[in-house]
């Protein structure tokens, strides 16, 4: 049986609360430098909800949603350690039960590869932002060169069968302009975790399996140095394969002028995606 990518991440979720990758990073430091500080702060597809917590200390009102129940745990677990108020939310990215314009800050890391209708999320995304406000996204980062962007995206499926793609920033670009954003910042080549994350850490953070991991190392073993170069994949003495976890960061401003297009759907109704419902408040 395959999992959907909720269902898989409802089993592993306690993995990312403590994920050196994923509690800290040089792009959360770049993204808090970047952006004005935001009241209201929305965290889309949140995980632990380590990303919307880097703003807490500016924002009065944090929001986490995501469609991983037990995920929405871990980041309870971890606003509470931190002493964060915090509302969760239940829900789908390409789906979001929450009015339009509520937010100075949307962000959203490490998750929209997974997402089955990215531009949606980032359409919900821009609805959430008041006008004038950011939409931030950090994700894996597509190739350019077809040939690497296959290989990435193989090892990837490996990694994790509900791997759906990694864009690259021309298309990231693209989709931020069809959903209204006018793009301020797009930083490629980023390294998620610069000393580079072992083949075996990464596959047990994932949950991949031993025939994964086998096959990933497999894979990379088969594959040109310069091609591994390019992708900033490294090998230790011992063999063993580093990757960085390559990322992009893009944000985005919402309009202050008001939409050119008519005939919308209504605010925080999001159609025939399913969306997991419930929401709660907590801190
Ligand atoms: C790697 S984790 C996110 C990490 C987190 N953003 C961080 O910065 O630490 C990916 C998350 O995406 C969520 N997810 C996957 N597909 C989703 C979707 N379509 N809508 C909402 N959440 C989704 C999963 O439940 C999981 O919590």
């Amino acid at each position: 049986m395959s999992l959907s990518s909720p269902q898989r991440f409802d089993s592993i979720a306690s993995n990312y609360k403590t994920s050196e990758v994923h509690r800290s990073s040089p792009t959360l430091d770049r993204l808090r430098a970047i952006l004005p500080p935001a009241q209201s702060v929305c965290d889309v597809a949140s995980g632990a909800g380590h990303t919307g917590l880097a703003f807490a200390a500016t924002a009065s009102r944090l929001v986490a949603v995501d469609a991983t129940p037990n995920m929405l745990a871990q980041f309870r677990e971890l606003a509470a350690e931190r002493g964060v108020a915090g509302e969760a939310v239940a829900a789908f990215a390409e789906a979001i039960p929450l009015p339009s314009g509520s937010f100075d800050l949307v962000v959203c890391r490490l998750a929209a590869h997974h997402f089955t209708d990215v531009q949606r999320a980032i359409s919900e995304m821009a609805r959430l932002a008041r006008p004038g406000a950011h939409v931030a996204v950090i994700d894996l980062e597509g190739h350019p060169d077809p040939a690497l962007d296959a290989l990435n995206h193989d090892i990837e499926l490996l990694h994790d069968p509900t791997h759906v793609r990694s864009y690259t920033a021309t298309r990231w670009r693209e989709m931020f302009a069809a959903s209204g954003l006018m793009v301020t910042v797009c930083e490629t080549r980023w390294r998620e975790f610069p000393a580079g994350l072992s083949v075996g850490r990464w596959c047990e953070l994932g949950q991949s399996g031993p025939e994964a991991t086998r096959a990933i190392r497999d894979r990379l073993a088969a594959t040109p140095a310069q091609w591994l170069a390019a992708l900033d994949i490294t090998q230790d003495a011992d063999g063993e394969f580093r990757l960085p976890i390559r990322t992009l960061l893009i944000a985005g401003q919402k309009s202050v002028l008001p939409p050119r297009r008519t005939g919308e759907r209504p605010a925080g109704r999001g159609g025939t995606a399913r969306c997991p419902s419930g929401s709660d408040r907590f801190g």
